[in-house]
């Protein structure tokens, strides 16, 4: 699966959403989520996103290493929806990513 890493976090550019084939990239208060079960690795968000916050999991930082359990730990209660858009915006952010300070400039 892609993983989504802390340079989304406070900047939700959302370019990611326009390219998934399968609108598996869900939206939470503080950054955005791809599914690990949905995403059928095709790719085609990680170029677009504009701070280079998409990694394929083994290519993710090892300083963003917990980024990989915040993708599975957002869907905890929403399960798999099979669809982003008809979701919405979800404030299931992980505890860790909500006690971050602001990052965006
Ligand atoms: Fe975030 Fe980049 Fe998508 S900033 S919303 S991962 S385009
Ligand atoms: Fe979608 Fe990106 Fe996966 S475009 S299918 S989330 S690799």
């Amino acid at each position: 699966t892609y993983v989504i890493a802390e340079p989304c976090v406070d900047v939700l550019d959302k370019a990611c959403i326009e390219e998934c084939p399968v609108d598996c990239i869900y939206e939470g208060g503080r950054m955005l989520y791809i599914h690990p079960d949905e995403c059928v690795d095709c790719g085609a968000c990680e170029p677009v996103c504009p701070v280079e916050a998409i990694f394929y999991e083994d290519d993710l930082p090892d300083k963003w290493r917990e980024y990989t359990q915040a993708n599975v730990d957002f869907f905890d209660d929403l399960g798999s929806p099979g669809g982003a858009s008809k979701v919405g915006r979800t404030e299931a952010d992980p505890a860790f990513i909500l006690a971050l300070p602001p990052q965006a400039a």
